[in-house]
């Protein structure tokens, strides 16, 4: 069935089938290769953005701005001290104001319940460039490198390791189930993802034929194709910074954990920004096995795709 992603936000990656992310992957294939290939065109032309920010952000931002307004639209950056939102005006009203005067949203910071709020009363195409509990934009752009370095997906053996129940690992769980990528949460028991999630998942593993194992386990890096990490302590958390260097310390990639996947072709991942020398060793980050740059990229390509797919 041919799919029609008009209007549509994308809050979280549950909302989504498999034919929907297929669907995003090869407009934002597509759009990549036509930026390699120098043309330009003026998709956004008349259309503004609004892009909201309660949390700092780099590839997010850049990503959307830029994607948006290459195109001929118009972004507008608004940080949490620039307007009201919930301060001194509730969610619903910034929602309904900003719905009148944008053709879509993005918005960062805290609450997952923010974007929900912000997608029924603004009437407009929301995107979530990251909350507490997901962040779905980056798992397309994840999928994405990965689609690029391996060929295909089906049957990938998808590692994350460290903290187990961030918003990365949320969102990863989702995208590997969706698209039939056999994932494995590696992380400390106290760190492991929340039960009602896990669920959620296993019923997609079911329809997709993929697998879904969380385990604090280190030798359940054998046999991965890829290696994903993310920083231990996650912003808006900095007061566990001591606790999780102490839990997560045993669960750093190295290069030692790349060689026991027992896969040379294996790769690393990270969503950046890393903390080098805490989830990750200086020397797999910058190594030959390491495709944390062309993810970064792809970070901008994927979210034009997402803008393509919905506004246009
Ligand atoms: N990966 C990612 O979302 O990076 P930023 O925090 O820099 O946006
Ligand atoms: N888990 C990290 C992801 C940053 C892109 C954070 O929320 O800070």
């Amino acid at each position: 069935m041919a799919v029609n992603f008009k209007g549509r936000s994308l809050l979280t990656l549950l909302d989504l089938t498999r034919e929907d992310v297929r669907y995003l992957l090869d407009v934002s294939h597509q759009l990549k290769a036509e930026r390699v290939g120098f043309q330009v065109r003026r998709r956004f032309r008349g259309k503004t953005l609004a892009m909201l920010f309660e949390k700092r952000s780099t590839r997010t931002r850049c990503a959307f701005e830029t994607a948006f307004g290459e195109e001929g639209g118009h972004p507008v950056f608004l940080s949490a001290s620039d307007i009201q939102l919930g301060a001194k005006e509730s969610i619903e009203d910034t929602a309904r104001v900003l719905g009148r005067m944008f053709d879509a949203i993005m918005f960062r910071g805290f609450e997952q319940e923010t974007v929900e709020i912000l997608d029924e009363y603004s009437g407009v195409p929301v995107y979530n460039g990251l909350t507490d509990t997901f962040h779905p934009t980056q798992v397309l752009a994840d999928l994405m490198t990965m689609e690029e370095v391996f060929g295909s997906l089906e049957g990938l053996n998808f590692v994350f390791v460290g903290d187990g129940r961030n918003n990365m690992a949320n969102s990863l769980m989702v995208g590997c189930a969706l698209m039939g990528v056999n994932c494995t949460v590696l992380a400390p028991e106290s760190l492991y993802p929340e039960s009602d999630l896990v669920e959620a998942v296993e019923e997609l593993t079911e329809e997709s034929g993929s697998s879904l194992r969380i385990t604090s386990d280190i030798e359940a890096v054998v046999g991965a194709d890829v290696l994903y990490t993310d920083v231990w302590v996650s912003m808006g958390e900095e007061e566990k910074s001591g606790e999780r260097v102490k839990l997560l310390t045993p669960y750093r990639v190295d290069e030692r954990m790349m060689e026991m996947t027992g896969k040379p072709d294996s790769i690393f991942m990270h969503c950046l920004p890393a903390v080098k020398g805490n989830e990750v060793t200086f020397e797999v980050i910058e190594g030959p096995s390491s495709v944390v740059w062309d993810e970064a990229e792809n970070r901008k390509h994927t979210i034009k795709g997402l803008m393509a797919a919905s506004l246009l």
